[in-house]
């Protein structure tokens, strides 16, 4: 960010749509982060937004305070960020650089982000870097996240999509404009088609997300996936449980372990065969190994395909022709 730039690490997420860093001076709180916070002051380029700016009124419920627009998102896990919708030079990469690019500069900051500076706002509504972006990267992007921290992945912005794809209609609910919708309508586990309606899914549709860990899924969903899950997994050890993951095992004495495996099975035909490390979520290792999936509290809480479930594939967004293409081996 800036100009000399200032390097930050960041979450990208695909959920949201406004970008923001922790800024300098911070006013009320910010948590603490790998690199020094980003002062504004040091940046030939910055400058915050009036809130007469149409950048501002892009914003969910934008403040507005000494006539500089107030930012604040809150996202589903109740972490926030709060502060000055700014305007600033980004560099993704020394070819790709985005001038008078909008994000907010944090002073109000929970915790909940680990220790990176802020995040990527990847979403389809108006403040979100792909729709800044459009122009220059025409509302197409993909990336790989690898399924270990010694291992690469990517994002790629623009350019043309890897072939071998398999690919599923991006849906729109225009009550939540931000969100990438799929149209998942059942699940598989060794092959067998789990007996859940599918209405159970289309009732309250199902989005991508990349800032989410653990895929949700309806409760009645979930029970099926689970219990399916649990007999095919009857024969090795159990392990605790986590407040969010309810089926954990030991799996340390193990040479091989066999998984069942998981698909997930879309309207139009696509199916998304998951591998163990798309399944298993390792709390503690191979010891306490847990199915990488919850149940939603309610029945009528949209449905997420988390990170865990993204892992190792090239997930392709093609917003403009309106579909998401995944690949085998997108972090080889
Ligand atoms: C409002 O802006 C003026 C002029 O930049 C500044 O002097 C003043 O301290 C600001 N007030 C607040 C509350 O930030
Ligand atoms: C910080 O942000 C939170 C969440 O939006 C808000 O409730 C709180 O009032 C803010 N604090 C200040 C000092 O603005
Ligand atoms: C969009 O979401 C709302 C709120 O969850 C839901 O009531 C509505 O049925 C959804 N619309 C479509 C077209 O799926
Ligand atoms: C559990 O182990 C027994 C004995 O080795 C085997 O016959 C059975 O098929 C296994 N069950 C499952 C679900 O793998
Ligand atoms: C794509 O579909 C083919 C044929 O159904 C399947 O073999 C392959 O595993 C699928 N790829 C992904 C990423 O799910």
């Amino acid at each position: 960010f800036g100009t000399p730039e200032q390097e930050l690490t960041v979450i990208f997420d695909t959920g949201s749509d406004v970008t923001w860093i922790q800024c300098q001076p911070c006013l009320t709180s910010c948590y603490s982060q790998q690199e020094p916070l980003f002062a504004p002051a040091q940046s030939t380029t910055f400058s915050s937004v009036s809130c007469s700016d149409p950048a501002c009124s892009q914003l969910n419920s934008p403040d507005c305070s000494n006539n500089t627009c107030v930012y604040t998102v809150t996202y589903g896990d109740k972490s926030y960020t709060n502060g000055f919708y700014s305007e600033d030079t980004l560099t993704l990469s020394p070819t790709d650089t985005l001038t008078s690019f909008f994000f907010g500069c944090g002073v109000n900051n929970s915790d909940g982000f680990g220790k990176v500076a802020g995040l990527l706002g990847l979403g389809r509504g108006p403040a979100s870097l792909i729709s800044q972006s459009n122009t220059k990267y025409n509302s197409f992007f993909s990336y790989c996240l690898p399924s270990t921290s010694s291992s690469t992945g990517y994002l790629t912005f623009g350019g043309e999509a890897p072939t071998n794809l398999n690919s599923t209609q991006m849906l729109t609910n225009s009550s939540m404009p931000s969100f990438y919708f799929l149209g998942l309508q059942g699940i598989s586990v060794d092959g067998t088609q789990l007996d859940i309606p599918p209405t159970v899914f289309s009732n309250v549709g199902t989005i991508i997300d990349s800032g989410t860990v653990i895929s949700r899924l309806p409760p009645e969903a979930y029970s099926s996936l689970r219990d399916a899950f649990r007999q095919k997994m009857s024969n090795y050890s159990e392990a605790q449980a986590t407040n969010l993951l309810d089926t954990c095992y030991d799996l340390s004495s193990y040479d091989t372990v066999e998984i069942p495996t998981v698909s997930l099975e879309f309207e139009d035909g696509m199916a998304l065969d998951l591998d163990a490390s798309q399944i298993l979520f390792l709390v503690n290792g191979p010891s306490q190994a847990c199915l990488g999936f919850a149940g939603n509290k309610d029945a009528s809480d949209v449905g997420i395909i988390g990170n865990t479930q993204q892992r190792k594939f090239s997930v392709v967004y093609d917003v403009p022709n309106q579909v998401i293409g995944f690949g085998q081996g997108g972090c080889d």
